[in-house]
């Protein structure tokens, strides 16, 4: 068998990744001594290298900047809105819905070829003030929520592959949340109207895959002994629940092999992973004279890089997605949640590939 047969035969992504290392390789330029420069290593993109979704959660508000999109576009293979497809943005009052923007989201990923990531149908923080106020009994209630995911869910049928239909249900110690969440206030088995949140969403598109997500997931092993025993509990009824996600909002100095052994523990459910919310801080002190040096991204491309590697350690079938919460450094939430000079993700202002991206990436089977 030749070379090339060989690439005929593999999958479409190696044989790009096999045209890139031969046009490298064509493209060295002859320097003035007669030898040949190699040109500059050309480190491949996230999308083509990995063989699973790569997400990035996108905003409306910066359809308008073409760096952006073009940056989403060439690197990621799937999206996730990161606030406009919370039930606060598109359930507008108990008769009306607001679906321009989650459109567009949507339309921008079909026109592109991306796949849809949808965030997220049940989260304590984003039911709609005119819902708490309300303050409907657990029947009405659910009959309420019930109608919101099988719309939603109905309406992208087919365009959105996969939902956090429930977000953030569980203190880090195991307990539920009670504090501010209406379903807690309302239901006397809050994991069992949770349960029903999934039927409900797989009533509406028995394609889409659905998913628990929380954060901290690896770090709390209370946290994730109680998303396993809601898992259990789960198949055992039969509810439809095909992966857990955690958000992997982490820092430079977040313990390495807790991370390790917590992701391996999520996967030893046997439901797809998803790192579904990837960012990670550099100014742990949140000090106003912190500077990103090369040293600090270094360490940064260090953390990706390890957290690319344990999650290709999990079993191939389990490994759903890998997604950075945001683009570049010039939008993250974290400049509000947590400091001005904040740099967590895989592109600088500039939309150039920061030494994470290149972590990234190196981390990859
Ligand atoms: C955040 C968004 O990034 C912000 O823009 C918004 O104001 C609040 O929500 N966990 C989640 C995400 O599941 O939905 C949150 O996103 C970040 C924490």
């Amino acid at each position: 068998m030749t070379d090339i047969d060989k690439s005929i035969s593999i999958p479409m992504k190696k044989i790009k990744l096999t045209s890139l290392l031969l046009l490298a390789l064509f493209s060295c330029k002859e320097d003035g001594g007669g030898g040949t420069v190699p040109p500059e290593e050309t480190p491949g993109i996230l999308k083509e290298k990995a063989a699973f979704g790569i997400g990035a959660a996108i905003k409306t508000s910066l359809f308008t900047d073409a760096v952006y999109t073009a940056t989403v576009k060439k690197h990621f293979s799937q999206v996730t809105a990161e606030w406009e497809m919370k039930m606060e943005s598109i359930w507008s009052s108990s008769t009306a819905y607001k679906w321009e923007n989650a459109d567009r989201i949507v339309s921008f990923a079909t026109d592109n070829g991306l796949e849809v990531h949808g965030h997220t149908l049940v989260w304590y923080k984003s039911f709609p003030q005119w819902f708490k106020t309300a303050k409907y009994d657990s029947v009405t209630f659910e009959a309420k929520v019930k109608e919101y995911i099988q719309t939603t869910v109905t309406r992208y049928r087919g365009k959105v592959e996969s939902w956090d239909v429930v977000n953030e249900i569980f203190n880090d110690n195991g307990t539920l949340r009670s504090v501010d969440c209406p379903v807690f206030a309302t239901f006397r088995d809050p994991i069992g109207f949770y349960g029903r949140c999934f039927r409900y969403a797989h009533e509406a598109d028995p394609d889409a895959r659905l998913f628990y997500n929380d954060y901290s997931v690896v770090l709390a092993s209370n946290k994730r002994a109680a998303i396993k025993k809601m898992a259990t509990r789960f198949k055992n009824e039969g509810v439809p629940l095909h992966g857990i996600g955690d958000q992997f909002h982490y820092r430079v100095n977040t313990d390495k092999n807790t991370m390790k052994t917590g992701l391996n523990d999520m996967a030893s459910t046997g439901l797809l992973i998803h790192i579904s919310e990837l960012d990670i801080v550099v100014n742990t002190a949140q000090s106003e004279s912190y500077e990103f040096t090369a040293t600090e991204a270094a360490k940064q491309a260090a953390t990706y890089q390890y957290i690319a590697e344990i999650f290709e350690a999990i079993p191939a079938a389990q490994k759903f997605a890998i997604t950075t919460w945001g683009v570049s450094d010039k939008n993250t939430w974290l400049t509000d949640y947590w400091h001005r000079k904040e740099y967590p993700l895989l592109f600088d202002q500039n939309y150039n590939e920061k030494q994470a991206y290149k972590g990234l990436l190196s981390g990859l089977k």
